[in-house]
C-alpha cells in the first residue's frame, strides 16, 4: 500500500516486524532440532514439521521423542536435581534473574519466533507474552531468594514433568519452569508439536545463564511423549496445562503413582457487563477477552452476559467494533487478529459454529485466505446449547441477556468449568458483590486477561486444580522435608462370634444432616477390644449413604457463608463440650486401642479445635502488588463439600485433625471416621449436637474405608476428597476423582504423626481453601 493510497482510504497501512533475526536463528540451528537434554542438543531423530500458520511454510523439523528419550531426559534431570537443590535459594535466584534478564536481551527475537510459529499478533508476542515471561523469572528469582526464609522445613519435590500446550507456548513454560527450578526442582518439559521453537530458543538461553546441565531438560514430540512423560515412574511432579480431555486422562493415567498434580485446563469464561457499565469501555474489553490470541486462550471472556437494557446498543456497538478489527498477517504491527494456530484447529472451530443454531455475525472486516477465522458473534442461543457450554478456542463469542444481578450469576455459573470471570460495572457494591458469587479461580472488575506472577492464577471445577504465580503456585513444587513412615494398616480387633449382641438399639448410628440415621442397609457391626471383648455395634454405611450425608452437606451452604467469627465461636465451643467430657471420651479410646493414650489424645484434640477456632479468621487470603493499575486480592475461599477418610490410629484426634481445618474455612464436610475404632466418633455426635453445629456441616458415615472411598471419590457433588486411612486407597481417589476432577489430598502409603506438628497447620488450611484472585481497579 503506498502512501497515498493510505491518505486516500485512511487505513492503516502494513508495518511489518522483520523476521529476520528469528529465520537467521533457525538457520543457525540447521532447521533440524533434536531434544535439549543434560545441557545438550540430542541428535537429530524422527522429525515432525513446524509450520508457520499464516504463510503455511515449514519452519523447521521437530524430533518425535521415544521412550530412550524421556528416559534419558528424566535421568539427566533426577542426577542434577540434588545439586541444584543444594545450591540453595540465594543460588538458584541469580541464575533465574540471568534468565530473566537474558529474555529480555532476546526479546525481539523470541516475539518473532512465537508470532511466526503459533500465528499470534506480532504486538502481542511483544508487549505480552515475551514480558510476562521476563517478568515470571524475576518474581520467581524473587521467591528462590526469601523461600529459606519464608517456607522453612519444606524441600523441593524433586523431578517434574511439565507438559503444556500451543496458545502462549514461551509464557506456558515459564509458568512451569521458573516455580520449579526456583524452587529446587529439575524439570523435563515437552511443549506442545505445533509450537516447540521458542522452547528450544529458551533451552539456547538457558546455557548463555548457565543453568546447570540436567536442570531444564525439553524433549520435543507429540501427546505419546507427553504420556510418556507424566507416567515415567521417576517423576515426582507433574502439572499440565492443556485440554480438560488430556487433563482427565492425564489423572487417570498417574494415579496412586505418588505424583503431586496440577492441572490447568479449559474455561468457558463469562464476561458479565451491567446496564450502568461504561459500555465503550467493555467494548474495548471484550475485544481482549475474545479476540486476543484468536481466542485461542483457556480464560477467555468467551460468553457474553450482557443485561437485557442495554444489551441491543451493547450488540451494535460490539458490532461496529468487530467490524473494525484487523485481520491478517501477524508480523504486521498494526494487526488485531491473526492466524489461528494450525488448519486442524481451523477446522475444528468451523465444525462447531457450523450448523450451531443462533444468530451467527461474522464481522465485516477483510479476512485472508488461509488459516484465519473471522471474528464471530453468535446471539440466540439456549443457555444449554453446546456452543454456550463447550469452549471453542477460537475468536468466536456466544451472548445473552440477564435481567438481575441474580440471574446473572446463575447464568455465569452455569457451566462445568471455573477459570476465570470478568464483571462490568460503575457500582463499586453491585461488582464486589458479585465476585465472590462467581465460581472461578479468577475475577477480573472491569479488565479482563490480566496476568501478572506475584497473582494466582488457575481454576475451580473442570477448569481444574493448583495456582500458577504467587507463593501459592510455588507450593505445589514443595514438600515437607524429612523422613516419612511407611503406612501400616491397622486392622479392626476381633473376638468371639456368640459374643456379639443382639440388641440393634445399642448401634451407634451415623450423623447425617444434624440428626442420628440408621445405615440405609441395616447392617451393623460388633466392635471389639484388644482381648476381644465386644465393645458395642457400629453402623455399616453403604453409597447411598454416602450419597444423602453430601446432600445434607450441599444442602448446608450457608456454613460458608457465615461470618469467620461465628465459625470461631463454634469451634471454641465443641473444645469446650469436648473438655467437659474428657475423661469419658479417653476411656472409651483406650478400651478401643488397649493403649493408655486416651487422655494425650483428647487434650491434643481439645488444643486442636481451639488451634483452628483461632484461625478461623485468620486466613482470609492476602493483596498482591501487580504492576497494573489496581491490585490483585488473593481471597482464602472454602473448597465446598469434602469427603475424608479419616486416620485409624488416633481416632478422635484424627477426626477432628480433618474437620477442624476444614469447617473452620467454611467447608462442610462428609467424614467416614476410623474403621478400626469408630466408637469414639459415634460419641462426638452428642458433642456436635450440643455446640450449635448447624446440621449439615458435619456429617459421618461409619463404615469400610476401602468400600466407601470409590463412592466418596465419584461423587459428582463432592468438591474434594481427602485419605488419611491406614489402607492406602490412593490410587482408587485419585482415579475415581476424575470425574469432575474434584481435587484429592491423599496419604500415598505414607503415615502421619498425629500427634505432633504434622498433624495441624497451614498444610491442611491450603487444602481447605481455594485462592480466588480478585483483580480490582486501584489508585490512578
Ligand atoms: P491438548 O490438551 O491435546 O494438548 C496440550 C498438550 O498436551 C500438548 O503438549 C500435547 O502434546 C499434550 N498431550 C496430548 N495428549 C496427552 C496425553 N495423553 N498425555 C500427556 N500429554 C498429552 O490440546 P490440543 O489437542 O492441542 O487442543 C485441543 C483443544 O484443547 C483446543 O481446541 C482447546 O479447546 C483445548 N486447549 C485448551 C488449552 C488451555 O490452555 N486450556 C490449551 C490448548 C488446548
Amino acid at each position: 500500500m503506498s502512501v497515498k493510497e493510505i491518505f486516500e482510504s485512511m487505513d492503516y497501512g502494513p508495518a511489518p516486524e522483520a523476521a529476520g533475526d528469528a529465520l537467521a536463528w533457525l538457520v543457525d540451528q540447521g532447521d533440524r532440532f533434536g531434544h535439549f537434554i543434560d545441557g545438550a542438543w540430542t541428535e537429530v531423530g524422527e522429525t515432525f514439521e513446524s509450520r508457520n500458520p499464516a504463510t503455511g511454510e515449514v519452519l523447521a523439523h521437530v524430533t518425535q521423542g521415544t521412550a530412550a528419550d524421556v528416559e534419558a531426559a528424566v535421568a539427566a534431570a533426577r542426577k542434577a536435581q540434588p545439586k541444584w537443590a543444594k545450591l540453595g535459594g540465594k543460588g538458584r535466584a541469580r541464575v533465574l534473574y540471568a534468565l530473566a534478564r537474558l529474555v529480555q536481551k532476546h526479546a525481539r527475537l523470541l516475539a518473532v519466533l512465537e508470532t511466526m510459529d503459533n500465528g499470534k499478533p506480532i504486538r502481542e508476542a511483544r508487549d505480552i507474552d515475551v514480558p510476562l515471561v521476563a517478568r515470571h523469572f524475576y518474581y520467581h528469582a524473587g521467591l528462590a531468594q526469601l523461600m529459606e526464609r519464608e517456607a522453612p522445613g519444606m524441600e523441593p519435590v524433586g523431578v517434574c514433568g511439565q507438559v503444556i500446550p500451543w496458545n502462549f507456548p514461551l509464557l506456558m513454560l515459564a509458568w512451569k519452569v521458573a516455580p520449579a527450578i526456583a524452587a529446587g526442582n529439575t524439570v523435563v518439559l515437552k511443549p506442545a508439536e505445533y509450537t516447540s521453537l521458542t522452547a528450544l530458543c529458551f533451552a539456547d538461553i538457558c546455557r548463555q545463564a548457565g543453568v546447570p546441565k540436567g536442570v531444564i531438560n525439553i524433549v520435543t514430540g507429540d501427546g505419546r511423549v507427553g504420556e510418556m512423560i507424566v507416567t515415567h515412574e521417576d517423576v515426582d511432579k507433574v502439572a499440565f496445562t492443556g485440554s480438560t480431555e488430556v487433563g482427565r486422562k492425564i489423572r487417570v493415567a498417574t494415579a496412586g503413582q505418588g505424583k503431586s498434580l496440577t492441572l490447568e485446563l479449559g474455561g468457558k469464561g463469562p464476561y458479565v457487563v451491567f446496564d450502568d457499565a461504561d459500555l465503550d469501555s467493555a467494548v474495548e474489553g471484550l475485544v481482549d477477552a475474545i479476540w486476543f490470541n484468536q481466542g485461542q486462550v483457556c480464560c477467555a471472556g468467551s460468553r457474553l452476559l450482557v443485561q437485557e437494557g442495554v444489551a441491543e446498543r451493547f450488540h451494535a456497538k460490539l458490532k461496529a467494533r468487530m467490524d473494525k478489527l484487523r485481520v491478517g498477517n501477524p508480523l504486521d504491527k498494526s494487526i488485531d487478529v491473526g492466524a489461528v494456530v494450525d488448519p486442524v484447529q481451523l477446522e475444528a472451530i468451523r465444525g462447531l459454529v457450523d450448523g450451531s443454531g443462533g444468530e451467527v455475525y461474522r464481522a465485516a472486516c477483510a479476512i485472508p485466505e488461509g488459516c484465519y477465522y473471522p471474528p464471530t458473534l453468535i446471539t440466540g442461543l439456549a443457555p444449554a446449547d453446546r456452543l454456550m457450554q463447550e469452549e471453542i478456542f477460537g475468536p468466536v463469542l456466544v451472548s445473552c441477556t440477564f435481567r438481575t444481578p441474580e440471574e446473572a450469576v446463575q447464568l455465569a455459573n452455569n457451566t462445568r468449568y471455573g477459570l476465570a470471570a470478568s464483571v462490568w460495572t460503575e457500582n463499586v457494591n453491585l461488582a464486589l458483590g458479585m465476585a465472590p458469587k462467581l465460581v472461578a479461580g479468577v475475577v477480573w472488575i472491569n479488565g479482563t486477561n490480566m496476568f501478572d506472577a506475584a497473582a494466582g492464577f488457575g481454576g475451580v471445577r473442570e477448569s481444574g486444580f493448583g495456582r500458577e504465580g504467587g507463593w501459592e503456585g510455588l507450593s505445589a513444587y514443595l514438600k515437607p522435608a524429612g523422613k516419612t513412615k511407611p503406612l501400616a494398616r491397622i486392622e479392626p480387633k476381633t473376638g468371639k462370634p456368640d459374643e456379639v449382641g443382639d440388641a440393634l438399639d445399642r448401634t451407634a448410628k451415623l450423623y447425617v444432616g444434624g440428626k442420628q440415621a440408621r445405615p440405609d442397609g441395616g447392617y451393623s457391626k460388633a466392635v471389639y477390644g484388644p482381648r476381644g471383648q465386644l465393645i458395642g455395634h457400629v453402623g455399616i454405611g453403604n453409597r447411598k449413604d454416602i450419597r444423602n450425608a453430601v446432600e445434607a452437606a450441599q444442602g448446608a451452604k450457608s456454613w460458608s457463608g457465615t461470618t469467620a467469627h461465628l465459625r470461631a465461636q463454634i469451634l471454641y465451643y465443641i473444645a469446650e463440650n469436648l473438655e467437659a467430657r474428657a475423661s469419658e471420651f479417653a476411656a472409651r479410646i483406650d478400651t478401643m486401642t488397649g493403649a493408655k493414650t486416651g487422655k494425650a489424645e483428647v487434650a491434643e484434640a481439645v488444643s486442636r479445635l481451639f488451634t483452628y477456632g483461632a484461625w478461623a479468621d485468620k486466613y482470609a487470603g492476602d493483596l498482591r502488588s501487580v504492576p497494573i493499575r489496581g491490585m490483585a486480592l488473593a481471597v482464602r475461599e472454602p473448597v465446598g463439600v469434602i469427603g475424608a477418610l479419616c486416620p485409624d490410629d488416633v481416632p478422635l484426634l484424627g477426626l477432628v485433625s480433618v474437620m477442624a481445618p476444614a469447617i473452620a474455612m467454611g467447608n462442610r464436610v462428609v467424614l467416614v471416621p476410623s474403621e478400626a475404632y469408630p466408637l469414639a466418633a459415634t460419641d462426638f455426635y452428642q458433642v456436635l449436637d450440643t455446640s450449635d453445629v448447624p446440621g449439615g456441616v458435619v456429617n459421618i458415615v461409619t463404615g469400610a474405608h476401602a468400600e466407601l472411598a470409590p463412592t466418596l471419590a465419584a461423587h459428582l457433588d463432592l468438591d474434594a476428597v481427602w485419605s488419611f486411612s491406614s489402607t492406602d486407597l490412593s490410587e482408587i481417589i485419585e482415579g475415581q476423582s476424575a470425574g469432575n476432577l474434584k481435587r484429592t489430598w491423599v496419604n500415598n502409603a505414607r503415615a502421619r504423626d498425629w500427634m505432633g506438628a504434622e498433624g495441624e497447620g497451614r498444610a491442611f488450611l491450603d487444602q481447605a481453601t481455594e485462592v480466588k484472585t480478585v483483580w480490582v481497579p486501584y489508585g490512578e
